[in-house]
């Protein structure tokens, strides 16, 4: 066991953003834990097996991370086997469309919970360990939307813009121990999420893109593995827009 690899949790690791952040810590053989809430092990086992072969240390774990005890257990388990977790990437999230008209309490709930209440639960059970290390990166995944807005998206944008708020004070409270957090804000990328969108919806948003073209998950992986560098290291408290322009 190579104990100078770095260890990594990605929640929601198993496809689109999070699976590409993954490969990108598998290039430097890192140690992965990818927690996921697939309804089945499809998409986490292509994960690992896109993982091993980089000879990278993987294993996926289904957890959800809305509740606050599953993700208490995971970290505890990750701490227990490895000593420490070295970077946590909230990525893990969805969207329940719905004009606040027609928005029922019970979707407004899960979206803040699913998206927001999840960072407050993983960031929680994972700073002490990083406090005591004197070092740690943390990477948020917000939305171009909780910057901007969307209509149909009130719940989603306000959980996206709550990881903003969220993450520089977070920032502020650990920065004395060595510690970074920082978010990522991607504009519209092609991963599952999108897919379920329509064709119109696709056209107006690349109307509005300035680089012309929708993002790829790498162009996302690319800004957070950077900003988990030593290069990044007197970054934080930042949103990083990965949008091709989107907002600027
Ligand atoms: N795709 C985009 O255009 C886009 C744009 C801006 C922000 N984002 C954000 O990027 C992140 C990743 O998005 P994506 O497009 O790759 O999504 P995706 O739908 O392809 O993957 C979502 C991942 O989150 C996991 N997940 C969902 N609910 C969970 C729960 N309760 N507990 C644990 N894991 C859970 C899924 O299992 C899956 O691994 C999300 O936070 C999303 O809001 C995406």
């Amino acid at each position: 066991m190579n104990d100078s690899a770095r260890v990594v949790v990605i929640t929601g690791g198993s496809m689109g953003i999070g699976r590409a952040v993954a490969l990108k810590f598998a290039e430097e053989k890192a140690k992965i834990i990818v927690a996921h809430y697939d309804p089945d092990d499809s998409a986490s086992s292509t994960t690992l097996e896109l993982l091993g072969r980089y000879g990278a240390e993987a294993t996926s774990h289904k957890v959800d991370v809305s509740d606050y005890g599953e993700v208490e257990a995971l970290f505890k388990d990750t701490i227990d086997r490895f000593g420490r977790v070295d970077v946590l990437i909230n990525n893990a999230g969805i969207a329940r469309d719905a004009l606040l008209m027609r928005m029922s309490e019970d979707v407004w709930d899960t979206v803040l919970k699913v998206n927001l209440k999840s960072v407050f639960n993983c960031t929680q059970a994972v700073v002490r360990s990083m406090v005591k290390m004197k070092k740690g990166r943390i990477v948020n995944i917000s939305s171009v939307v909780g910057q901007i807005g969307n209509p149909g998206q009130a719940n989603y944008a306000a959980s996206k813009a709550g990881i903003m708020g969220f993450t520089k004070s977070i920032a502020r409270e650990v920065a004395g121990r060595g510690i970074t957090v920082n978010a990522v804000a991607p504009g519209y990328i092609k991963t599952d999420m999108t897919d379920a969108l329509s064709e119109k919806v696709r056209d107006a948003f690349l109307e509005q893109i300035p680089l012309r073209r929708i993002g790829e998950p790498n162009d996302v992986a690319e800004a957070v593995y950077w900003l988990c560098s030593e290069a990044a290291g007197y970054i934080t408290g930042q949103v990083i827009h990965v949008s091709g322009g989107l907002f600027m």
